[in-house]
């Protein structure tokens, strides 16, 4: 029983997600907040606070050049250009989302989302580990 519990503590200090910390979290928390935003004004079919939530996507902070350039030195140039890519995605699917949005279009909204959705995923699936490992 006290073993199970010492693997936990060690567990969770080697895991670096649940200590680490990165340039790339100023972007993440607004990422956060905004989706819980745009849940919210789904849910209750507020088409402003759905175009207001996509802008703030849209409109994340940028990680920091020199973060950037570690992370190129440290991932093999296939993967740097991934991990930008999703990025980028991001920027323009929340930009379409926000456009939906404005034409009262749930439909299209909820297309967008998921896309919005299936990319924070998989760049968590990804590169999370590798990030704050190259970063921390
Ligand atoms: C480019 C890759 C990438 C994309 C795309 C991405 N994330 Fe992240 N996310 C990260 C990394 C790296 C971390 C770890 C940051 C840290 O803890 O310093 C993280 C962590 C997080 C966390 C945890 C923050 C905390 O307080 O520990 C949240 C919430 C989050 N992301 C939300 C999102 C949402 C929402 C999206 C999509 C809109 C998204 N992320 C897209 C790379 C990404």
């Amino acid at each position: 029983m006290k073993k199970g519990i010492l693997w936990i503590v060690l567990g969770l200090a080697f895991c670096p997600t649940a200590w680490a910390r990165s340039p790339y979290l100023a972007q993440m928390q607004h990422w956060g907040e905004a989706m819980s935003r745009l849940q919210t004004a789904m849910f209750i079919n507020d088409f402003k606070g759905m175009a207001e939530a996509s802008w703030a996507i849209n409109r994340a902070p940028e990680v920091d050049k020199d973060s950037l350039a570690r992370l190129e030195k440290a991932l093999d140039s296939k993967e740097y250009r991934d991990l930008r890519r999703f990025e980028r995605y991001l920027r323009e699917t929340s930009e379409n989302m926000a456009k939906k949005a404005g034409e009262k279009d749930i439909r299209g909204v909820l297309v967008e989302q998921g896309k919005v959705v299936a990319a924070c995923v998989q760049c968590h699936d990804l590169f999370q580990v590798k990030i704050l490992m190259t970063l921390k």
